[in-house]
């Protein structure tokens, strides 16, 4: 069978890579096949750059679980994406639990992006600078970032980002850019705006955590189309197809079928640069916990099989 990431590089595209998390990395089985170069080009890690990691109190940095994934990726020849300097999510407590004003939070912000991005500079192909900053229906969503500074928290962050690496790739990453409606409108806005006043971004991160049957590629191209018209590369990159359990044999080929139509996409895009899954493999998935009921959402099984997704994203690949 062909590698996924030779096979991405082989069409134009910079990598094929996938997610992955510290404590998986003492699974020798599922080391081996994420070491392989041929398969992976990128990896992204699904946890440990997040800010409750890295800055669990305030200027206090610990960069151990991050360092490990990038010494990863160096020794086996791949990229990073850097996930991610500034979301609601996965905050410490810290940073939440105090009324701050503008200056103060403007400050954290810099401080947090500027020590982070430092410490990697040269080492991170591209940053997810901020991550999932909207509401499906369009408005900006509401947490401590928006709520003290107004959207202006984002170009603080793109800012400080360029400052500190001017060579890593500044993106904003979102769910559900993959459906037309008011979410997409709205980051082809904010891309809009954010380019017309100079403020520094590079590419936007389409998340594609995709329902089985629910791909239409039309719609993904055309969305992607929207963006990279204004001067931005794209990525997906978390993508999953998740399936209702127990998932039948028809699934799994229909899951096949989303697969490629997905990757396909990638390849009809020029300024898409690349295709992350949000870990190969069912056994580290994400889905199963946040999802109940639905699962088997990656190209690999629990057993570390290939899946005929495997083949499904060769087909998007080489398509
Ligand atoms: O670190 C604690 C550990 O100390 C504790 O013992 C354990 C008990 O539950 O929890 C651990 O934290 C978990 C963390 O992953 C690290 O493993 C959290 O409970 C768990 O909620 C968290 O889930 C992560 C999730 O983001 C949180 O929002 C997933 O692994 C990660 O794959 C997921 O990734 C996100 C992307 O960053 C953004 N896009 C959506 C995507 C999927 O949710």
């Amino acid at each position: 069978t062909v590698p996924l990431n030779y096979a991405a590089q082989a069409a134009g595209k910079l990598y094929f890579g996938s997610a992955t998390d510290n404590p998986e990395l003492t699974d020798v089985p599922y080391v081996t096949i994420l070491n392989d170069t041929a398969m992976f080009g990128q990896l992204t890690p699904g946890n440990s750059m997040k800010w409750d990691a890295i800055e669990p109190e305030q200027n206090v940095f610990n960069f151990t679980g991050g360092d490990q994934i990038v010494a990863l990726a160096e020794g086996t020849g791949k990229i990073m994406r850097g996930h991610n300097l500034v979301w609601y999510s996965q905050l410490p407590a810290w940073v939440t639990a105090t009324a701050w004003t503008a200056d103060e939070l403007t400050s954290i912000i810099q401080t947090h992006v500027t020590t982070e991005v430092s410490h990697y500079v040269g080492k991170i192909y591209a940053w997810d600078v901020i991550n999932e900053p909207l509401n499906d229906n369009g408005t900006f969503r509401s947490d401590i970032f928006y709520d003290t500074l107004g959207s202006s928290y984002i170009s603080i962050a793109l800012r400080a980002a360029r400052a500190a690496d001017p060579n890593a790739k500044l993106y904003i990453n979102e769910y559900n850019l993959e459906y037309s409606g008011p979410k997409i409108d709205a980051m082809v806005q904010l891309v809009s705006d954010l380019k017309a006043e100079g403020v520094p971004i590079d590419g936007i991160g389409i998340e594609s955590h995709y329902i089985l049957g629910e791909v239409s590629a039309s719609e993904l191209k055309a969305n992607m189309l929207n963006l990279t018209s204004l001067g931005v590369d794209v990525a997906f990159t978390e993508l999953d197809v998740r399936i209702e359990l127990p998932a039948t044999d028809a699934d799994l080929e229909q899951q096949k079928s989303d697969y490629t139509t997905i990757v396909s996409v990638c390849m009809e895009v020029a300024d898409c640069v690349g295709v992350t899954v949000w870990d190969y493999t069912d056994k580290y998935s994400w889905i199963p916990a946040s999802f109940p009921g639905y699962g088997e959402a990656c190209p690999w099984d629990e057993n570390l099989v290939k899946k005929p997704a495997y083949d499904g994203i060769v087909a998007g690949l080489q398509s």
